[in-house]
């Protein structure tokens, strides 16, 4: 029998409608476009508040006078695996954990600690920092195009296999997929394990959306978790702060199965990215011993903010949306528009998206819904007068 949640007081009826102005706290969101009549709908963070109980959290904490180095505590290790237990099922001992301050830095040590003499190779489009890795880290990279099928992006896993250098030996996985919105089933995933195990790939699966999941049909599984075999060439990457709205608190972890791939890692690291913060694990333990209803009430409200954003984009451009599965994403195709600077033409229009080019897709935007109703109303009404300019001109 699962547990139902606990009722949680702070989440009054309303409370995601409420405005919060962010002026003032060099928010990234905000800041890219401040003193513009522009409505940020970009980087992936919500304008809603950060749960009452992380508050809580870090306000427990700083009843103590000093923060000084703080070692990982012993039982957020523990909290952390009993929470992948609880939310996805699969059961991990704690040495398997590496903690970091994000998730991006996880897929860059991944890299380094398992591309020496090869390159890395990553399905597309995906989250920029992801194609950024290969730089950073200075070795090859060859992207391998997500297809669009029956209306969901998928891995063609054939054609992929006909663009795989043959020295690639890191496959770098977003899953739940950022920007496609798409949750990969356990089939998929399982074709990804057998594509990794004939190609002799090590894979990094970026799990950071994994409790996001908008489509109440989707599960997600921990592509780790299908097969222990497999496990031992995998790394994955979680992190609490998606889902509770605290990226600022800087926190992730890597669930590496393989103590010499482990190794690997933690050598990578050494000297150069640091543990999380001491406020930042008072948060990670409150967001994974956290069993009230604020996620759910969190995903009804989302579910509804997608369903209108779906409805204009049907209305007006019918299909050039796929639906979003997970994330607070949605992915439109406007490429049979023409427009070379996409991010400049919604700009025009008073609306701050993301553009296509830098997940790897010109002619594409992502539109982050993560907002109050009221605030996405606005949104709403200025994409309806840019979709209709751009049906009216072509
Ligand atoms: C797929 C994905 N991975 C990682 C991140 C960022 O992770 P972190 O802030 O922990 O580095 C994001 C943020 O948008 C994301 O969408």
């Amino acid at each position: 029998m699962t547990a139902s949640p606990q009722s949680d007081l702070s989440i009054e009826p309303g409370h995601f409608d409420r405005i919060i102005d962010r002026t003032g706290t060099s928010a990234t969101k905000v800041q890219k476009y401040a003193g513009q009549d522009v409505l940020p709908f970009w980087i992936a963070d919500m304008d809603f508040e950060t749960p009452e109980f992380i508050h809580q959290a870090i306000a427990k904490r700083l009843e103590h006078p000093i923060l000084g180095y703080t070692d990982v505590p012993k039982a957020l290790y523990a909290q952390a695996c009993d929470w992948l237990f609880k939310a996805h099922g699969w059961r991990v001992p704690t040495e398997w954990l590496v903690w970091l301050p994000g998730v991006v830095p996880g897929l860059n040590l991944a890299t380094r600690a398992t591309v020496d003499t090869g390159s890395l190779v990553l399905p597309t489009p995906v989250y920029y920092p992801f194609r950024e890795v290969a730089h950073n880290q200075g070795v090859p990279s060859t992207e391998l195009p997500l297809v669009r099928h029956n209306n969901r992006w998928i891995m063609d896993l054939d054609a992929m296999a006909e663009r795989l250098p043959a020295d690639a030996q890191t496959l770098l996985l977003c899953n739940p997929q950022n920007p496609t919105g798409r949750a990969y089933t356990v089939p998929e995933l399982q074709a990804l394990i057998r594509f990794c195990q004939s190609h002799n790939l090590t894979l990094c699966s970026d799990e950071i959306h994994s409790q996001l999941l908008l489509d109440e049909t989707a599960t997600h599984t921990p592509i780790a978790s299908l097969d222990s075999d497999f496990a031992q060439q995998t790394i994955s990457l979680y992190a609490p702060t998606k889902t509770y709205n605290m990226p600022g608190l800087s926190s992730a972890f890597a669930v590496i199965p393989n103590a010499d791939l482990r190794q690997r890692f933690r050598d990578a690291r050494a000297g150069m990215v640091s543990s999380p913060s001491v406020l930042a694990y008072a948060a990670a333990s409150a967001a994974f011993t956290y069993e009230g209803n604020w996620r759910h009430e969190l995903l009804r409200y989302l579910r509804s903010n997608h369903q209108q954003l779906q409805n204009l984009i049907a209305a007006e451009l019918p299909g050039r949306a796929t639906p979003v599965e997970a994330t607070y994403l949605a992915w439109m195709d406007l490429t049979e528009f023409g427009i070379e600077d996409i991010h400049g033409y919604f700009l025009e229009q008073g609306l701050g998206l993301s553009d296509g080019a830098a997940f790897g897709l010109p002619g594409f935007a992502r539109f982050n819904f993560a907002c109050p109703a009221p605030v996405l109303e606005r949104g709403l009404e200025r994409l309806q007068t840019a979709l209709r300019r751009l049906a009216k001109d072509h």
